[in-house]
């Protein structure tokens, strides 16, 4: 709706109100003059006849006017033939018509006459500022309606790229700050087993966090949102005998829940609006509609990862099949995968990118099920030949990653994990930076696990002696950007409680 009080000129164009007021003019033998809500003459000129000057400056009859409540009410000057109409919008004094006619006469029926012209007229008047509310109304309406869509429009957009649970919830609570300034504002999400409400995001007007909570099934005012999938708008907290006392002081809630199909995936929920005003009915709908989207984007992600979590089991149970040829080399997939995204992190990369070098140090040796076994479980020293044929490994590695659309971007990687930093590495002789960082990162990762791990020839070295024989590798084997950031993750303890 929209805010009272308004003006005229907010109701009626003025060049709209002049047209009027020429047409009155020309029909009865008046003059007249519209005033606002202060007294004072609006600019809407009247062209033929004006309104004599000593009409306007009548203060008596004007405070008379503007302070009649009565909308039927028409006021007459005592002396003059003048005459002054209140007009209202939605109830709210505007302004005030006035009308001047030309004779002055005490008959009183031509004063009953008069009086029923300047109804008319009236009439006619109020009709356009009715209208104009309606229209007003109308067309703030349709810029509201085509602000939330475009708005909704531009969340379903952030959201959809997203496949990150507190990505998604951080998109979300950034849309609910930004439409709803409030004091503090909270995202739960329900736990699907347990049913349990955690507090992924729980924050106050200035983004700091409060402590994480959590709201069993039905538990406070929120978990009565999640249960029952209705929203609430809750003006006195302190009323209601289900609210439980948060580490922040509230009084007033709004609380949402984000339902997709039957089931609740959580709740959004706001206490105390900014402005000091209650919430309405039109906050809810905005935050309804802002949960609906959040709960597709949850609902995707979640899905998400299902398949990704199945992707990968499938992906280690195929290497742990290659790796469980050998028993000496049992779980060394997993662990260079491990170690790899250790040092990725150490390495300042990026989440994604962390993930992905852990996928393909999970995938770099899955080229040694073309090597032959009698090659590959050899007990003793390879011959010339055989070690030329298990250095083909990356090779079949590439051959069979190469099959699979999804792993485009790791073949190269899986392929250069034997180079070494100073060129003297296999199956390109690539050095430096020309090798792929995270076929440098493998590497280092791919030696480490040798060291540590027990042969057919000799026990498993301790971590230190890795570090030691890794260190003296530097430059020459590895990277020595990749040794530091392992240097630094050894001395972080961040090797303890790998694969065995
Ligand atoms: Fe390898
Ligand atoms: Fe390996």
């Amino acid at each position: 709706m929209t805010t009272l009080p308004l003006k005229i000129t907010d109701l009626i164009h003025p060049e709209r109100l002049s047209k009027f007021m020429n047409r009155a003019t020309e029909s009865h033998a008046v003059s007249l003059t519209v005033l606002d809500s202060k007294g004072q003459p609006l600019p809407a000129p009247v062209e033929r006849v004006p309104l004599p000057a000593e009409s306007h400056g009548d203060p008596d009859l004007v405070q008379r006017g503007l302070k009649e409540k009565n909308p039927d009410r028409v006021l007459r000057h005592p002396t003059l033939p003048l005459y002054a109409a209140p007009l209202f919008c939605q109830g709210v004094s505007v302004g005030l018509l006035l009308v001047r006619f030309q004779k002055d006469s005490t008959d009183p029926k031509t004063r009953s006459q008069e009086e029923r012209e300047v109804r008319q007229i009236r009439d006619h008047l109020q009709d356009l500022l009715d209208t104009g509310y309606e229209l007003l109304n109308l067309s703030s309406e349709i810029v509201r309606n085509y602000e939330e869509l475009a708005l909704l429009y531009d969340l379903s957009m952030k959201l959809s790229a997203q496949s990150d649970l507190e990505r998604i919830c951080q998109i979300v609570a950034d849309e609910v700050q930004s439409v709803l300034p409030a004091k503090n504002l909270s995202i739960l999400l329900v736990d699907a087993r347990t049913g349990v409400l955690n507090s992924k995001i729980s924050v106050d007007r200035d983004g700091h966090r409060h402590p994480p909570f959590q709201l069993e099934p039905g538990q406070g005012i929120t978990g009565r949102v999640a249960q029952t999938g209705q929203p609430l708008i809750v003006c006195d907290v302190g009323q209601d005998t289900g609210f439980i006392p948060a580490s922040y002081p509230i009084t007033s809630l709004l609380s949402v829940p984000m339902i997709l199909g039957r089931k609740t995936l959580g709740t959004i929920n706001v206490s105390d609006k900014l402005d000091g005003k209650e919430f309405s009915t039109y906050d809810l709908k905005l935050i309804l509609a802002i949960a609906a989207e959040a709960a597709v984007a949850l609902e995707n992600a979640r899905l998400f990862a299902e398949v990704k979590d199945l992707f990968l089991s499938t992906v280690k149970s195929l290497v742990m099949a290659i790796d469980a040829k050998d028993p000496y080399t049992h779980l060394h997939s997993l662990r260079v995968s491990e170690v790899s995204s250790i040092l990725s992190d150490e390495l300042g990369l990026s989440p994604l990118e962390v993930e992905q070098i852990k996928l393909a140090a999970l995938l770099h040796d899955v080229g040694k099920i073309g090597v032959p076994e009698q090659v590959l479980l050899k007990p003793d020293k390879l011959s010339p030949r055989e070690w030329e044929e298990m250095k083909r490994h990356p090779l079949h590695s590439v051959q069979i990653l190469e099959q699979v659309r999804q792993f485009s971007h790791i073949v190269k990687w899986v392929r250069h994990e034997h180079e070494h930093y100073n060129g003297a590495g296999y199956p390109d002789g690539l050095k430096d930076e020309a090798i792929p960082l995270p076929s440098r990162i493998i590497a280092v990762a791919d030696a480490f696990d040798a060291i540590t791990s027990d042969r057919y020839y000799r026990k498993g070295r301790p971590e230190e002696v890795a570090v030691d024989i890794l260190q003296k590798g530097s430059g020459i084997q590895f990277d020595p950007d990749v040794i530091r950031a392992f240097v630094s993750a050894h001395r972080k303890g961040r090797f303890k409680g790998l694969p065995i």
